[in-house]
């Protein structure tokens, strides 16, 4: 017996649901997912050797920017309430060992100086730690009969981590996928006393066809094979949910999610998995899709973006990385 059938059996009047929806006033109220400029992290991709910024062409609005307009990005978008970024470098030149991914005069490392130095506390500032923007061959690690080697990787991403907690970053936030990679570099942070510097777990990186337009703009596409032998599968769940328990265990202040749209029942098996913060990262391929659909003139894109990311909070996500975040405010500000 369902509820109406219920009520007319005991002799209450009909249930209507619809009173709740009647306004767009009753349904503000009622609303249980409320997305908040709070929750966003904005990403930058900041390049060596350019002196403008250049649009990204699979991600029509996102720009490739030099460090000295850095600032001013900033600047606009904690105007629009935006309090926390995650710095992404595309150096001038690259190795197979990814030296420059932990130089102290690195792009990171000076973006993230340059960000202390002019915000200091007010910001809270990421930094995706990994090698394939640094390796001559795109990879995610040191490579050894055609495949990044697990632990000599770490030692290369215990070097970066450090390096950009020196530069004064809040948090490094691990992306190669390698095993044993938050523990590695939790010592590593211990050892020169970064203990304050927190670890945000790419735990959950799926092997997904929807980073192509991230590789494209930051040339990290891999020159051979591919990324399976690390970034997980897409088909399994316990296999992801062992990924963040992983990570958990290793000492991972947060975990996360990647890619978020198609995996929204990630999210939610997460937030019920652990306590800790749960980030959700909505990644360059679901920006792209949208903004493709929007630019033909096909869907709403504002519409679409605040329904897409109300739906990655409302599954369990505390934090949402997206490329979407200025509009996002925008939208946020105005309402
Ligand atoms: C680097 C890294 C990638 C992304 C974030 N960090 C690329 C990859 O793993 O190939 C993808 C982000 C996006 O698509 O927006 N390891
Ligand atoms: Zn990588």
């Amino acid at each position: 017996m369902n509820q109406n059938e219920e009520s007319e059996f005991i002799g209450f009047p009909k249930v209507r649901l619809r009173r709740l929806r009647r306004t767009a006033a009753i349904r503000n109220l009622l609303a249980e997912t409320r997305l908040s400029v709070k929750d966003l992290v904005h990403p930058v991709f900041i390049q060596e050797g350019i002196d403008e910024p250049k649009e990204i062409e699979m991600m029509p609005g996102i720009f490739r920017v030099p460090l000295k307009v850095l600032v001013k990005n900033i600047q606009e978008l904690y105007d629009l309430g935006v309090r926390t970024f995650l710095i992404f470098g595309i150096p001038k030149t690259k190795n197979d060992k990814a030296t420059g991914a932990y130089r102290n005069d690195g792009i990171v490392q000076k973006s993230v100086k340059t960000l202390f130095q002019n915000f200091g506390g007010k910001i809270v500032t990421i930094t995706d730690v990994c090698l394939c923007q640094y390796t001559s061959h795109g990879h995610c690690g040191i490579i050894r009969d055609n495949v990044p080697n697990n632990d000599e990787s770490l030692k290369v991403l215990e070097r970066i981590a450090t390096s950009h907690a020196e530069a004064g970053a809040d948090f490094v936030a691990p992306s190669a996928m390698m095993d044993g990679q938050v523990k590695s570099i939790r010592n590593a942070l211990d050892r020169s006393n970064f203990y304050n510097v927190g670890i945000i777990g790419y735990s959950a990186k799926l092997s997904s066809n929807l980073y192509t337009p991230f590789r494209d703009a930051s040339h990290s596409m891999p020159e051979f094979g591919d990324r399976k032998s690390y970034q997980m599968p897409f088909h399994n769940t316990n296999e992801a949910l062992n990924e963040i328990m992983m990570d958990v265990k290793e000492g991972a202040d947060i975990v996360m999610i990647k890619p978020a749209l198609p995996y929204l029942d990630l999210i939610y098996k997460t937030r019920q998995t652990t306590l800790l913060p749960v980030c959700a990262y909505s990644v360059s391929g679901e920006y792209s899709i949208i903004k493709a659909a929007a630019l033909e003139g096909w869907i709403n894109e504002d519409e679409v973006v605040m329904e897409f990311t109300t739906c990655i909070k409302r599954a369990g996500a505390d934090i949402i990385i997206s490329y979407h975040t200025k509009k996002i405010a925008e939208i946020l500000n105005r309402s």
